[in-house]
């Protein structure tokens, strides 16, 4: 079986599951995965049972909620959260549980996630709050204009954080379910360790307590979990999930931290398992007592009524400073080909087309040069050339992964433009 997640080239992952012997739980089902730190092969059967077995343990074990509680998860529809919410329903039949979808407006993306997690939701029967930021007269693809256009993803998190107690309160929710796993919640524990942010690691609780009273708590039931076993588990059952990375996204899917740890991963099997220990039982407990002593004060921003420690909160600091810049300027990354035929006649413009090499060599744009979008991060040198002197057009089939190539060429710095619609778009006219 073979596992193509990010199809579309951004935050690509492929792999082929095969038979490697007799499954260890059974013994009667053919094993396809091997879980090296619990020394088991196990059958797809065995596999999903043991997946959300570890799921209602997790939540049994750190009291993330009481049978009588509603639990509103949030679903982005990416590998984890997806699982999650089909893992909890199955472990949890009788459990109140709602689902929650924020759609971004990040184009050639939200509403695609959007269909997705609707697709699922249906299938479990899982009451679905969608929430719009269109609504707000905003989208995250808008902060690429301000200060924040180099971490988007940071900008994103505030927003989104902000957004899931608003939501949860208005679902009336008991607590908040996300998908973050242990591959995500030791790496960042690393980091800030490396950051000598000893406070952001004691916030990376299973369960993490509400500032103020009466609103949800955060809980993380995937927090034992690892990554790619998020993967398996919707790819065995043939989950509704993204076919492509997020555009403000890193264009590996696995960076920096995680690729070390999965490198000591490698002679160590079970290495996440006991850095997260020794974080949360010897590490925490120290920082959570020195800080007794020092009372943050929390109290509800004056614009949204969201736990914060200013009287604007940051999510609404962001989006003031956002507005602003807005109502001046027009987000211009993608371009029509009538504007792009006349940027050609101007002189100085690169086509980069970063479809497959086939299709490249079946039929292009005259002119354009060949890099696919899943080797820009290691082939965007080749243009640095073109950097101060040229206008870069990028395109694909559809639009897609060349709106997330234009992305990251404008934070290396580029004005690189997207082809609107792609290709096909050309073709058709
Ligand atoms: P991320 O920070 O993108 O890795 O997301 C972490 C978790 O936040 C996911 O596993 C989801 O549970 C939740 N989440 C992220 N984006 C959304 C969204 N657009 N709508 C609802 N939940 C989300
Ligand atoms: Fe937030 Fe990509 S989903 S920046
Ligand atoms: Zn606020």
């Amino acid at each position: 079986m073979f596992i193509n997640y990010g199809k579309c080239g951004i935050g690509k992952i492929n792999l082929e599951l095969k038979i490697i012997g007799k499954c260890s739980r059974c013994r009667r089902g053919n094993a396809i995965i091997n879980l090296r730190y619990a020394k088991q092969r196990l059958c797809k059967d065995c596999f999903n049972e043991f997946f959300v077995n570890r799921v209602r343990k997790t939540v049994e074990r750190f009291r993330m909620f009481k049978p009588d509680e509603r639990v509103a998860v949030a679903v982005s529809g990416g590998k984890d959260s997806v699982a999650l919410l089909h893992a909890l329903k199955l472990a949890f039949p009788k459990q109140d549980i709602y689902a929650f979808y924020i759609n971004l407006g990040i184009k050639y993306y939200s509403d695609h996630l959007e269909r997705k997690v609707i697709e699922l939701s249906e299938n479990l029967k899982v009451p679905l709050e969608i929430y719009d930021l269109r609504d707000e007269g905003y989208t995250i693809d808008d902060f690429m204009l301000t200060k924040y256009g180099k971490k988007m993803c940071s900008v994103c998190g505030t927003i989104k954080r902000n957004i899931f107690t608003k939501l949860a309160m208005k679902v009336k929710a008991d607590a908040v379910a996300t998908g973050h796993n242990l591959d995500d919640t030791v790496s960042t524990m690393l980091s800030l360790f490396f950051a000598g942010d000893f406070e952001g690691i004691a916030r990376l609780k299973p369960v993490l307590k509400p500032l103020i009273k009466g609103q949800p708590r955060k809980i993380k039931p995937l927090i034992m979990t690892p990554e790619i076993e998020d993967l398996y588990y919707v790819a065995l059952n043939d989950l509704p999930v993204q076919e492509c990375g997020c555009p403000h996204g890193e264009f590996t899917p696995i960076k920096g931290i995680k690729r070390y740890l999965d490198m000591m991963e490698e002679e160590q099997p079970d290495i996440k398992f006991r850095l997260f220990s020794v974080f949360r039982k010897k590490f925490v407990p120290l920082v959570d007592r020195s800080r007794e002593e020092i009372q943050e004060k929390v109290v509800e921003c004056k614009i949204c009524g969201m736990p914060s420690s200013n009287e604007i909160c940051s999510k609404c600091r962001r989006v003031m400073e956002l507005m602003e810049i807005k109502s001046g300027k027009e987000m211009k990354f993608e371009v029509s080909f009538e504007e792009v035929e006349s940027m050609l006649r101007e002189g100085n413009v690169i086509l980069l087309d970063v479809r497959d090499k086939k299709e490249y060599d079946v039929y292009t744009l005259e002119g354009a040069i060949n890099i696919p979008a899943d080797e820009i991060e290691r082939r965007w040198r080749e243009l640095r050339k073109y950097r101060k002197t040229h206008k870069i057009v990028v395109f694909c089939n559809s639009g897609r992964a060349s709106y997330a190539v234009t992305m990251k060429l404008r934070n290396l710095g580029f004005k690189s433009y997207n082809l609107k619609g792609g290709i096909l778009s050309v073709q058709s006219s």
